[in-house]
């Protein structure tokens, strides 16, 4: 699997083992170049860092790679929600009539602007009675579904299929960034009770909600740690490299007693061996404001998707960017909740330098390539813009398929 961010790009090869679960094989991690929050804006330089990437896991695992599992992280991903109900003759309902509703949803909801990355069914009802996990072998005459869709623009999709494409490797399938963190850091107990990942990248920060384990919401807003070094680059008049420097040696979210005297040292914009300094507190202050202003940002936007009652009391950081020194504090003010950094789990063999949260989503993709559970479709994303044909989902209806069918009961 691939995750290509804004910052690096991170090849993992796994394999399931009958013992350990997931395992890896070999990993191999590039600089990206090319890829803006996310998305591709210049193919061939983003072509290059995936090629090293997976060569260098290739060579790491002893093996070659054809297909790929990759993330989709981009401004656009987005939650839709649509309830359907079909009508159908009186009988025990059957895995045909749970494909028509489900297929039913998929044509209203397609659009030509973006893709269907995820459905998931959240409720079942039949004939009024709603809060069914499944509804077959049930008698009635109405059956209803309430669908959880996670979309994103199809310009950027299809360059990313586009740059998959020209590395010679198969997309197999896509899987929006914050579901995947999701899978390899989140317990089964967050996940139950209601939970919010944060997954703050370089260029991109999004969000999945959780509850009753399922996917319920997803955000992403296109500010990440690339903004906060900006701001420092601008606020201290140096260069952007002295600023990331600087951020990863002294930057933190949190002022500390001796921060009014305490002086930093930083070059000048175009005297690279002239050195100024600057008082720490300044630093602070600057990332301070831009953290806080993200974090309220997301905190406001999911108060007006109404997910109050739902996102529970605990949040779950991942990503490079959460590494911020009192990042997890600032967090809890802004938020009122718990909130802990997760580093990925539930991958066998991952390296002592995976243990961190910007790993998260490749462990994630991993874990989920292997198990994609409670999905109604699978397989790489429609990008043709048509709407989706009814048809499709009946008879040989498993090439996007209603795997969650076979799969979850
Ligand atoms: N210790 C640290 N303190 C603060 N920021 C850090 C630290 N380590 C890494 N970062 C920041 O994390 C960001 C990189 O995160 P990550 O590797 O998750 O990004 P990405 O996945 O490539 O990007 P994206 O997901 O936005 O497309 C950079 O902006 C970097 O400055
Ligand atoms: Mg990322």
């Amino acid at each position: 699997m691939l995750d290509i961010g804004t910052a690096k790009v991170v090849c993992l090869i796994g394999q399931k083992d009958p013992v350990m679960g997931i395992r890896m094989l070999g990993c191999g991690t590039a600089c990206s170049s090319g890829v803006k929050a996310g998305a591709v804006v210049d193919l061939e330089a983003a072509e290059m860092g995936i090629r090293k990437a997976v060569e260098k896991a290739e060579r790491a695992a002893g093996v070659s790679v054809h297909g790929v599992s990759v993330n989709v992280g981009l401004r656009s991903l987005d939650s839709r929600h649509l309830r359907v109900q079909t009508e159908f003759a009186s009988g025990a309902i059957a895995d045909r009539d749970l494909k028509r509703v489900i297929g039913t949803s998929l044509s209203e909801l397609s659009q030509p602007d973006y893709a269907i990355l995820h459905a998931l069914p959240l409720d079942w009802e039949v004939d009024g009675e709603s809060g069914i996990r499944d509804p077959r072998g049930m008698y009635g005459q109405k059956l209803g579904v309430d669908m959880h869709f996670v979309t994103a623009g199809i310009g950027p999709l299809r360059n990313l299929a586009h740059c998959i494409e020209r590395c010679h490797l198969a997309l197999r399938s896509v899987t929006a960034s914050p579901y995947a963190a999701a899978q390899s850091v989140l317990t089964e107990d967050e996940r139950d009770l209601g939970v919010t990942l944060i997954d703050m990248g370089a260029g991109l920060t999004t969000v999945s909600v959780f509850r009753d384990n399922t996917l319920i919401h997803v955000d992403a807003i296109g500010v990440g740690g690339r903004n906060v070094t900006s701001d420092i680059a601008r606020g201290l008049n140096t260069p952007m490299e002295a600023a990331e420097r600087i951020k990863l040696f002294y930057g933190s979210a949190l002022h500390g007693a001796r921060d009014e005297y305490e002086q930093i040292p930083c070059p000048p914009i175009g005297a690279m061996d002239e050195l100024q300094h600057a008082p720490r507190a300044r630093l602070t202050t600057i990332i301070r404001a831009r953290t806080e202003e993200t974090l309220e940002l997301i905190r406001d936007r999911l108060a007006d998707a109404k997910l109050d009652a739902y996102s529970g009391r605990q949040i779950v950081l991942t990503g490079g960017a959460a590494q911020l020194s009192g990042l997890r504090e600032v967090t809890e003010l802004v938020f009122n909740k718990r909130v802990r950094i997760g580093t990925p789990h539930g991958v066998f063999g991952l390296t002592d330098a995976m243990d961190a949260p910007d790993y998260a989503v490749a462990a994630g993709l991993l874990r989920h390539a292997f198990q994609q559970e409670g999905e109604a479709i699978s397989g790489p994303p429609d990008l043709s813009g048509r709407r989706y044909q009814r048809s499709r989902y009946q008879g040989n209806a498993l090439s996007r398929s209603v795997q969650w069918l076979r799969e979850n009961f």
